[in-house]
């Protein structure tokens, strides 16, 4: 059977919890624009306070590896996972935080 790489953009809550489950059975590439996010994960710690996200990292074997190269992990992926910020009323939240400060 074809091995199948899963890169997960963003390793917050979303992407590391998924990122931690499907590395179990697949290879996963976890890509963040944070490089302490990204060398803690490759030292199996979670910057993220959650019993399972900890446990499976300090205790699993998992085929996960952390990088901030988002280019060279997404060309050959066989599928992505986005779990990263979405902005999709930019101009809504700049209006809306700027009149809760004024
Ligand atoms: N947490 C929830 O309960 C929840 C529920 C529903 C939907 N969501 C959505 O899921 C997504 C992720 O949520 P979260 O709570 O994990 O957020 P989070 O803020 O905890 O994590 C987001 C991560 O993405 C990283 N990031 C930012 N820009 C990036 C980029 N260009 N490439 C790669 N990584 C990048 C950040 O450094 C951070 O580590 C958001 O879009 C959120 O709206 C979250």
């Amino acid at each position: 059977m074809k091995e199948i790489k899963i890169v997960v953009a963003g390793t917050g809550y979303v992407g590391l919890s998924i990122a931690t489950l499907l590395a179990q059975n697949h290879h996963v590439v976890a890509v963040d624009i944070v490089h302490e996010k990204v060398e803690l994960i490759n030292k199996r710690k979670s910057q993220i306070q959650d019993e399972y996200i900890e446990k499976y990292l300090a205790e699993k074997d998992l085929d996960l590896v952390a990088t901030t190269d988002g280019a060279n992990a997404y060309k050959d992926a066989d599928y992505v996972v986005i779990a990263a910020p979405t902005n999709v009323y930019p101009k809504f939240s700049v209006e809306f935080s700027w009149a809760m400060i004024t």
